[in-house]
Parts: C-alpha cells; structure tokens; sequence
C-alpha cells in the first residue's frame, strides 16, 4: 500500500515500500483522494507491475481525514470519479480494495459503480469504515450482490472452517485472509486442502520450523538483517500461538539483536514443547 502523492514526489520511504517488479503475482495497492494525482501515479506504477489496486477501506484516521482509504467511501460520486479516472490510466489488472460502506451498509450502490466502471475483481472487509475492526464481519451481506465480476470476502475468517463459511454466506469467488495468517502462512494450505478435500493437518513442529526460517530468510534478502529481525518479532506471537510458554519466550525474543541468536532460540523453544 502506498500513497499516491508519496509515490509521484519520489518519497524514498514510498519506493521501499514497492515490491520488485520481479516478483510474480503481486499488486501495488495505491491510496489518495484526488483523482487525477491517483491517476499519474498509476500511470508510471502500470508501466512496471501488471496490477494496480485502489484502497478504498482503510480506516486508519491519518489516511481517511485526508478523504483516501475508506475516506473515498464518504462521498460515492467522487468514488465513481476516482474508478473511472484510474481505470482509463491502468493498463494491466485493476481492482479494488473496499469496505460495506463509510459508517452504513452501501455496498450494492458501491459494488455497482465497480462494476460499471470496468473494474476487474473486487475485495471486500464486510465491516463498515466507521467499524475499523470492531464488531463482527457479516459475510451474508455479500449474499445480495450478482457478482457480474470475481468478488472476494475479507474479515474474521482466521481457520479452513471460517473460510468455508465465508464463502457459503456471501456467495463469493474467494477468500481473502490477513490476521489469520500473522505467523502462520500455512493456513492458506490448509484452507485449500480443506475446501478440495475436505480436510487438512496441522503443520508438525519441523514444518513450523522450517515456514520461520524460509520466512526469516526472505526478509533478509529483502530488507537486510537489522530490519528483517525487528521485523519478524511481529510474527512471532503467530507463530508460537497457544504453545506452552510461549509468552515468556516472546518476551524474551524481543531482547534479542542477532540473527544467529534468534534462529536458535526459536529451534530450542520448539524442541523443548
Ligand atoms: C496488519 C494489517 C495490515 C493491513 N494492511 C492492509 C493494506 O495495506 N491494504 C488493505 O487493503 N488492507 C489491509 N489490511 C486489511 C486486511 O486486508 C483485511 O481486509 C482486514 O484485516 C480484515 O480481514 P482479517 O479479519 O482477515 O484480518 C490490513 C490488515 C492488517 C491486520
């Protein structure tokens, strides 16, 4: 996610952000208000990543009071201005990220201006942006779209079960998962395994072992040591979640500067449970 107006005054906090165009199957999610600055700046970014995604969910307060992020969904009319305007400048995939709605349930008015507009898929977190993430996320009021495009349901689905569910409640193409998958990346795995099967397992201590270190080792290349150890002590209360003691070993591991350190103060605390 990165905003616009960083993006085009050539912010070097917003170019860190991008991932590498190399990368396979990764979206640049744009934020702003204004449709024209969104459209520039979609313009360059379409040149190098064959997907662009508009934010328009966000609640966070910095973000919304500027009218980016969920802030888009206050007004509808500049809504529709700011799809169309993108849609003429993306040249590759083009969706959208959004909510039901500012601070009520508007997503038929919404998901019809997406559609109208020529948007390509669209994902939604079934809470409004007035909600943030309080209350629960109401799956079924997706039931009522046609879904004349690929549309996703986002919010609450944290197991392979909430996954099935989500899907069954609002007649969607797809998932889409976050929290859940905070230090627990095989969960996409497992949802799969279960929706074609109808069951999953759950990883051994070896398979956990080994997500961390290929995870650890990924931000490394990515980010250089320093940050990639601040970095993962975000995942590890996901990846050590409803293990015995694990609070006093987070705790612990967040004392901890060396990579080397880390890796094997992770392999003792899994051997030892
Ligand atoms: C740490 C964190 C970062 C997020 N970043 C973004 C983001 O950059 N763009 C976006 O559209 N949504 C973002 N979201 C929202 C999620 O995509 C998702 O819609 C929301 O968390 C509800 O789903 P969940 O219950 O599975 O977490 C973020 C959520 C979390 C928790």
């Amino acid at each position: 996610m990165v905003s616009a107006k960083g993006f085009l005054m050539n912010s070097e906090k917003t170019r860190e952000l991008l991932p590498s165009p190399e990368e396979k199957n990764v979206a640049v999610q744009i934020f702003g208000s204004d449709p024209e600055e969104l459209s520039r700046a979609a313009d360059v970014l379409s040149d190098e990543y064959p997907w662009i995604d508009l934010n328009a969910g966000c609640p966070v307060r910095k973000v919304v009071k500027k009218g980016a992020g969920g802030g888009l969904l206050r007004d509808l009319d500049l809504f529709r201005a700011v799809v169309k305007e993108l849609r003429k400048h993306v040249k590759g995939k083009f969706t959208v990220k959004t909510r039901l709605g500012w601070n009520e349930n508007q997503i038929s008015k919404i998901y019809e201006i997406l559609v109208e507009e020529g948007v390509d898929e669209v994902f939604i977190h079934t809470r409004t942006v007035a909600q943030a993430f309080t209350g629960k996320a109401d799956w079924k009021s997706l039931s009522v779209l046609d879904k004349k495009i690929p549309t996703f349901v986002s919010g609450d689905i944290f197991s392979p079960e909430d996954a099935k569910r989500a899907l069954e409640e609002s007649g969607c193409h797809g998932v889409l998962v976050a929290r859940g998958a905070i230090g627990r990346p095989w969960l996409f795995k497992q949802i799969k395994d279960f929706l074609e099967r109808g069951k999953y397992s759950e990883p051994s201590t070896d398979e956990i072992l080994r997500s961390f270190e290929m995870h650890l080792s990924l931000l490394v290349e990515d980010k250089g040591e320093e940050k990639a150890i601040k970095e993962i002590k975000k995942f590890v209360a996901g990846y050590t979640k409803n293990l015995k003691g694990a609070r006093r070993f987070r705790d612990e591991m967040m004392k901890i500067k060396n990579l080397q350190t880390l890796k094997e103060m992770f392999y003792n605390f899994l051997r030892e449970v």
